[in-house]
């Protein structure tokens, strides 16, 4: 098998990650994708970022041992702590969220106002307001976690009054610094896109990660020659840390289509 041919390697820390994958999916069709979700350890956004990291080492070295070309950090908090210090580790290209839905977001303001909402995690590590500065320093930033969404989304519940009270809630404050654009810097925000966008109004525009890397993605792999144009749907494979149930059930909805081959595994610990 030439390294072409090799598929894509995609971790996150449970299910979120899915969003991710359905736009690579969309995106580059023939690729073959090998999905990690650690579903044992989830959620990572309210960890020190020193666990983190160990545990996206563990994430990787797992999708290595599978043989891949490229590797996708899909979650947005093991992005936001851990992506230089996995990116010099491993000899492929490494991609994560964050400078994909920086770039997007520095392109789309025009009042130079964005707002960023995540994990606590992810807003404590300030990757994205450093990585949307470092294109444009005029660009005031203004970071909020959002914490309650992930159980929200995992239970399905991303429409009604639970999501929209909780959003307004969370959003109240945001709306009144005037952004005009506003980055969902988590897995499973994209899900909500719907009560984020009635509450933020038709002046903000949402930035979802997960589009914005697919594209990066498909620059990566045209770069490297290893684009995989043979035509034919790459094979899909789902590996989870914890029981494949609830994954496939919730799993299966935000990716859109069916999760077939899938298997639980034990990570090495990193020593
Ligand atoms: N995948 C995580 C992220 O994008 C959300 C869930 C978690 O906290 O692990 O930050």
């Amino acid at each position: 098998m030439s390294n072409k041919d090799l598929p894509i390697g995609i971790f996150d820390s449970g299910i979120g990650g899915l969003t991710v994958l359905k736009e690579i999916i969309s995106r580059l069709p023939g690729e073959g994708t090998i999905y990690l979700g650690d579903t044992a350890r989830v959620p990572y956004g309210i960890r020190s970022p020193e666990t983190v990291t160990r545990y996206s080492f563990e994430n990787t070295r797992f999708l290595f041992s599978r043989g891949i070309k490229l590797l996708v950090i899909a979650c947005n908090t093991a992005s936001s702590v851990s992506l230089e210090a996995v990116r010099q580790s491993v000899p492929v290209p490494v991609i994560g969220v964050i400078e994909p839905g920086a770039r997007a977001a520095a392109a789309a303001t025009r009042n130079k106002k964005i707002g960023v909402i995540g994990t606590d995690a992810t807003v404590r590590s300030n990757a994205y307001p450093s990585a949307i500065r470092s294109i444009d320093d005029t660009i005031e930033v203004y970071s909020l976690p959002c914490p309650l969404f992930v159980p929200l989304v995992e239970e399905g519940w991303t429409e009604g009054a639970v999501a929209e009270l909780t959003a307004e809630t969370y959003l109240s404050d945001m709306r009144g610094k005037g952004i005009d654009t506003l980055v969902l810097g988590c897995t499973h925000y994209p899900l909500l896109k719907n009560i984020l966008s009635q509450i933020m109004g038709p002046g903000v525009t949402l930035i979802d990660s997960a589009i914005e890397t697919a594209a990066a993605i498909r620059s990566a792999l045209a770069a490297h020659a290893m684009l995989r144009d043979t035509p034919g749907g790459g094979s899909r494979e789902f590996y989870v840390t914890d029981s494949p149930e609830k994954f496939v059930r919730v799993g299966e909805r935000f990716l859109g289509s069916s999760i077939s081959f899938i298997q639980k595994i034990e990570l090495e610990s990193e020593v």
